[in-house]
């Protein structure tokens, strides 16, 4: 017997450009419908691709994100903006400098803030004064974290900070020079946050993403695996190429 809830759409694609596309697609479909969109963005190597084609899609003109804002969702606390490990140097480089989104509009924490619990409310308090996310994507952590929300967050839990497990400092130290440089703590979006956003894109992609991607499909809702949440979520579309 599944568990699978029915409003999880799920699309299993032949390859990552293929899964990277299809989100993409959607991307373009959500636009269409609201140009002023408010969209929840993620790092890590899952949505370079999509980032990509919609690079591509915008220089094709077939989207634009004049009218777009973008909250995303984490950042490393005590790292500058302009570290090259930072969130906000990952959206420039890879996505933000080559699109037409307004600077002004593209919301990233500020890790390096001297307050960051006032950091924090000031965040959440922004996403809720623009209406809310209209549209978030999301990777998927082998320990189903999402954000930076890491097993046993509670679901009611908004934009916070959290001390990061070992398994996620480790599995992000390739990006650094050693596992010490890698930042011990993190400004997340809460899982509450997330589920706020009406709809959902969960991208999962690699073989090491397996196990995560089935017990997320068929384990038990439990905090233990924070994104079995996204089962009770009434939007979510999942693409996934393992
Ligand atoms: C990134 C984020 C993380 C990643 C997750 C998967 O902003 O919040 O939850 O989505 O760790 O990372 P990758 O895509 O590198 O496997």
């Amino acid at each position: 017997m599944t568990t699978v809830k029915y409003s999880l759409k799920i699309s299993e694609c032949e390859s990552y450009e293929a899964m990277s596309a299809q989100a993409a697609a959607y991307f373009v479909k959500q636009l269409e419908k609201n140009p002023r969109s408010v969209l929840g963005l993620a790092t890590g190597s899952t949505p370079l691709g999509l980032y990509k084609e919609l690079i591509e899609l915008q220089h094709a003109g077939q989207l634009s994100f004049r009218d777009v804002t973008t909250f995303n969702l984490d950042e490393y606390v005590g790292l500058d903006r302009e570290h090259p490990q930072s969130y906000t140097s990952y959206m420039y480089h890879h996505f933000f400098q080559f699109i037409d989104i307004h600077p002004g509009r593209c919301f990233i924490p500020n890790g390096a803030a001297p307050n960051i619990p006032e950091e924090i409310a000031r965040y959440e308090t922004f996403m809720q004064q623009v209406g809310g996310i209209d549209l978030q994507v999301l990777g998927l952590g082998t320990n189903g974290h999402i954000g930076f929300n890491e097993p046993g967050t509670p679901f009611t839990q908004q934009t916070h900070c959290v001390e990061l497990t070992e398994a996620t400092r480790q599995a992000n130290a390739r990006y650094f020079e050693s596992l010490d440089d890698v930042p011990k703590e993190a400004i997340t979006m809460g899982i509450a946050t997330i589920m706020q956003a009406k709809k959902i894109v969960l991208l999962v992609t690699g073989k090491n993403k397996k196990a995560a991607f089935e017990r997320f499909l068929y384990g038990g809702v439990d905090p233990e695996f924070p994104a079995s949440i996204l089962r009770l979520h009434p939007n979510v579309s999942v693409y996934y190429h393992l």
